[in-house]
Formats: structure tokens, C-alpha cells, sequence
């Protein structure tokens, strides 16, 4: 048998740089609230959510995707051809093939990158980061790009009570790159596929090579495209008793308890999902707790680290600062850990 030379990389890996794209346009619930019947009161109370974005046909995930990524690069401080991989999470990129990925490594300016992209819901950024870590200590990639997309607009129906004012649109980027130290925790993760019709499409793209007669219509009579549905008590009861588990489990793993963390950033998917969390946990007062659903909505893979970028631009969390991160949704899928703010 031949001796086959092991790969080599580094100690450790850590998230270098952060980078958010928001789109232009600002949605309150006031907009919302042309479709369903619900208030801007409910609204607030139940989610949390005040206002969110939605895209433009420009604001592509594609070009959402470079403008976060661009941010991301700059704040590392690397040049975008030393990027070995480019890893997009997201459930909104509407080709099948190719992975979007590629092309926003092109653009990007990366050479020849390995790209490719990933189905894990509101959990996709704490996979790909997962992925990014093992490629950097394993020797594949000294410098990974993991993008969180959605443009979740495309994907709602703006007639189901149960979700229309949920979602948001925007992208979220880290570059994830070599460290001496440890500053990515062990990843706690896993899926529950026995749930997975608890949040679903509403119907499968197949269908269109069916009768079309049998497809929903909207109050006007025209084709709804598939769209996210959920049970959405279901999900909450499930994200608030379980993921605080799965968070616990997260800091654990890392070797610290609740006192030793500065932030606190969980997919941004209902602020009483998020307040229960952070009860259940027992977060100290001077832990600070990412909100950013009040005016961003759930933007499943994006909303950490947009929430991530928006903590260190307005000087809520720091760089240095020790951050336990959890995603959680379609699926089910979780993904926790804990990592040093770049
Ligand atoms: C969606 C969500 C905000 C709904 O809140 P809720 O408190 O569970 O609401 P319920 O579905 O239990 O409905 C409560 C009441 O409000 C009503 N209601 C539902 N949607 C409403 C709306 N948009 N406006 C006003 N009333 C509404 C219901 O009809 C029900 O009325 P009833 O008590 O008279 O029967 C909440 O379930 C949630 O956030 N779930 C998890 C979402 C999530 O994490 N998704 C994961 C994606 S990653």
C-alpha cells in the first residue's frame, strides 16, 4: 500500500472579518398588514419584528452575497485570492445548477476557489462555519468565505397569516481564516427529521410539470409560488425548550460556563424565542443579547452574522469578544458554538 502524505494546516481556525448587506428597501408592518388581517401591535408582541427588508429584482443572492462578502474581506484583511473556499448557505437561490457559489467566488475575485453551496435552513451558517473550521485545521483552505443568503420574500405568501410578516431578506459573510489559538468551539449539531413537516414548502417545484389547475391560487387568482408554511407552535415550543439544551451543551463543550460569555447572538427567528433562551440559560445582566429581528425579521441562514455584523458596527460587542452562537430551524437542524468576535 502506497504511504500517502496527511494534510497539514493550522492549530486552529478563527472567524477574521464580518460583513452584512441589508437591501434598500424597508418593509414595516404596515405593508404586512395589506394582505393579512393582524395588527402592527401582534405583530410586535408575538415576533418582535417592527420592520424587515425586502429585495429588489438587483438585489440578487448573488449580489447580496458580494456585497457582504466584500465587507467580510476587507474587515480580514486579506486579498479575496487567498480565499481556498467559498461556502454558501442558503434555501433561496432558485437554480438547482449550478451552485451559486461559483459564481460569487468569480466575482469575487478568488482564484478558482473550491465553491459549493449548502441546504441547512436557519442553521446553515453554524454548518458552514463547522465545514470552514475543518477545512482551514485540516489543510484544504487556509482562508474560508462562508456566506449566510436569503432572499426569503420569494418564498412567502404574503396571504398566510402564519408568515408573512416572518421573513426578511438580506446576506451575512464571515472569512474564516488560520489561528494560534482556539477561537471556534466544538460545533454541537445535529437534525430531527422526524419534525421536518413542522416547517416545509408548501409544495414542491416538480409540480409545474403537472396539472397547473391543481396548484394554489392567490385571492386574485394568480399561481402562488411554493412558499415556507409552518406550525409555528410547534416550532416555537421545540427552538425554546430544546435549543436552550443544545446552547448549554454548545458552552460546555467550549469549557465555559454562562459568566465567561460577552454575547450572545441566536438565529434571529422571535425575540420571545430569544428572551426565553436567554432565561433558561441564565445569561448574566452584562452578556450582550442580539435582537437585530426587530428590524431585520428571520432571515434564516443571514441572520447571524448580521446580527454578528450590526453588534460590532454600532460598538455593542467587540472584537475579542467570547460569542455563543446557535442556529435552528427547516429541517429540524441546530448547529451551536462558540466562537472569539473577529
Ligand atoms: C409564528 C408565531 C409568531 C405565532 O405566534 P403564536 O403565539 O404561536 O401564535 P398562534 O399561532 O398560537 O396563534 C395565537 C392566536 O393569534 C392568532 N393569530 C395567528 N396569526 C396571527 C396574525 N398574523 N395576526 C393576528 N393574529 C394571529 C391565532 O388565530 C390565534 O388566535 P386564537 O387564540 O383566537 O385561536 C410563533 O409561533 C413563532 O414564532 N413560531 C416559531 C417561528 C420560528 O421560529 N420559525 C422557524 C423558522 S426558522
Amino acid at each position: 500500500m502506497a504511504k500517502i502524505k496527511p494534510s497539514k494546516g493550522a492549530p486552529y481556525a478563527r472567524i477574521l472579518g464580518v460583513g452584512g448587506y441589508r437591501p434598500t428597501r424597508v418593509v414595516p408592518n404596515e405593508v404586512i398588514l395589506e394582505t393579512i388581517d393582524s395588527s402592527d401591535e401582534w405583530i410586535r408582541s408575538r415576533s418582535g419584528i417592527e420592520t424587515r427588508h425586502w429585495a429588489s429584482p438587483e438585489e440578487t443572492v448573488a449580489a447580496m452575497s458580494i456585497e457582504a462578502s466584500g465587507k467580510a474581506i476587507a474587515d480580514a484583511g486579506i486579498d479575496a485570492a487567498q480565499i481556498g473556499a467559498v461556502v454558501v448557505s442558503t434555501v433561496s437561490h432558485f437554480a438547482q445548477t449550478p451552485a451559486i457559489a461559483t459564481e460569487i467566488a468569480d466575482k469575487l475575485g478568488t482564484d478558482k476557489a473550491a465553491a459549493f453551496d449548502i441546504s441547512a435552513g436557519c442553521a446553515g451558517f453554524g454548518y458552514g462555519l463547522t465545514l470552514a473550521k475543518g477545512m482551514i485545521v485540516e489543510g484544504s483552505a487556509e482562508y474560508v468565505l462562508v456566506i449566510g443568503v436569503e432572499r426569503l420574500s420569494d418564498l412567502t405568501d404574503l396571504e398566510d397569516r402564519a408568515t408573512a410578516f416572518l421573513f426578511g431578506d438580506g446576506a451575512g459573510a464571515v472569512v474564516v481564516g488560520p489561528s494560534q489559538e482556539p477561537a471556534i468551539g466544538p460545533t454541537v449539531w445535529g437534525s430531527e427529521g422526524d419534525k421536518s413537516e413542522t416547517i416545509k414548502q408548501t409544495y414542491s417545484w416538480d409540480r409545474f410539470g403537472g396539472d397547473l389547475a391543481e396548484l394554489p391560487r392567490d385571492s386574485k387568482g394568480t399561481l402562488k409560488l411554493p412558499a415556507i408554511t409552518q406550525e409555528g407552535q410547534a416550532v416555537f415550543r421545540w427552538a425554546v425548550f430544546e435549543m436552550a439544551k443544545v446552547a448549554q451543551q454548545a458552552l460546555d463543550a467550549a469549557g465555559i460556563s454562562a459568566d465567561d460569555l460577552d454575547v450572545f447572538i441566536p438565529h434571529q427567528a422571535n425575540v420571545r424565542i430569544i428572551d426565553s433562551m436567554v432565561k433558561t440559560l441564565k445569561l448574566p445582566e452584562h452578556v450582550t443579547v442580539a435582537r437585530d429581528i426587530r428590524t431585520t425579521g428571520n432571515t434564516s441562514a443571514a441572520s447571524i452574522p448580521l446580527a454578528m455584523e450590526r453588534l460590532l458596527a454600532t460598538g455593542e460587542a467587540k472584537s475579542g469578544d467570547t460569542a455563543l452562537v446557535i442556529g435552528f430551524g427547516a429541517g429540524l437542524v441546530f448547529a451551536a458554538t462558540v466562537v472569539t468576535l473577529p
